[in-house]
């Protein structure tokens, strides 16, 4: 990876491998304790550049989210991605970056079934993918594997709210307004050793609530401002798609510069003036 990025800037810190023992990824505990201090952003990278450059933007927490599906692999959901795929991609972007904590998703099928396949699996994304925490969806239905894996001494963040994995299957991508049952939720992740935990599209008083009764930080997505951080989707953000959700922002129009400058090349080519 090279430490310059193409447009010149210089990314936070040259791009070393990891040997230099002296570079150390932020902690989930720093993380836990920025509680209420500051919002902070988090943003998803899936690669070895995006995450160099989500680094160089001095966003220090990334997830490689099971997002990775919709806005990568071509597929509809995020429920046939598979445990392999994140792996891959958390890899790839540990290479890219070298200070930003690296969050891995725990994705479908990986931890549902026993506390044993939720260790296994938050293991290999530790200590084949580099991952620093991983993430997995559900509320008080999945404490108990939230506990046997921080148990293991593995961070983890929880995720209620939409919970995408299963949302195609049942209730869909509303907006989740059931107080007590979210109530009920957040305290069980916290509870269960969660060091955060993600809401997705709650409603915004709701996860006001919710911020101020937890101990640990929650990490908003199309949940309004009351959060202690927010996330979105890299593709989102940087507008690479002709859509992106009503909750996203897009802050470069990305999509329509690649398929301009793409086009560009094709011409020239077609017109014989490349290489000039
Ligand atoms: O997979 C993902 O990108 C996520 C965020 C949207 C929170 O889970």
């Amino acid at each position: 990876m090279r430490s310059k990025l193409h447009n010149g800037v210089e990314s936070a810190r040259p791009y070393e491998p990891e040997k230099n023992p002296a570079i150390r990824r932020l902690t989930a505990g720093a993380i836990k304790r920025r509680k209420t201090k500051t919002h902070f952003p988090i943003a998803t990278a899936y690669d070895a550049p995006f995450g160099q450059f989500v680094e160089a933007a001095g966003i220090d927490v990334i997830l490689v989210g099971d997002s990775v599906g919709n806005v990568v692999l071509g597929y509809d959901e995020t429920t046939p991605v598979t445990l392999d795929s994140i792996l891959y991609h958390t890899q790839a972007v540990v290479r890219g970056t070298t200070r930003a904590h690296i969050m891995a998703d725990m994705p479908f099928g990986s931890y549902q079934v026993c506390n044993e396949d939720a260790l296994r699996s938050a293991i290999r994304l530790v200590k084949e993918g580099g991952a620093c925490s991983v993430k997995l969806e559900g509320g008080r239905d999945q404490a108990e594997r939230i506990r046997a894996i921080t148990g293991a001494g593995i961070p983890v963040v929880g995720h209620i709210g939409v919970t995408p994995q299963t949302a195609g299957l049942g209730p869909g991508f509303k907006m989740r307004t059931h107080r007590d049952r979210l109530m009920d939720d957040a305290r069980s992740v916290e509870a269960a050793g969660a060091y955060a935990i993600v809401l997705e599209v709650v409603d915004p008083e709701i996860s006001r609530e919710i911020t101020e009764m937890l101990g640990i930080p929650t990490i908003g997505i199309g949940s309004g401002p009351h959060c202690d951080s927010q996330v979105l989707v890299l593709h989102d953000i940087l507008g690479m798609y002709p859509h992106s959700p009503s909750f996203a922002k897009r802050y470069a129009e990305i999509g329509r510069m690649a398929t301009d400058a793409l086009a560009g090349y094709a011409a020239e080519v077609r017109e014989g003036r490349f290489p000039g």
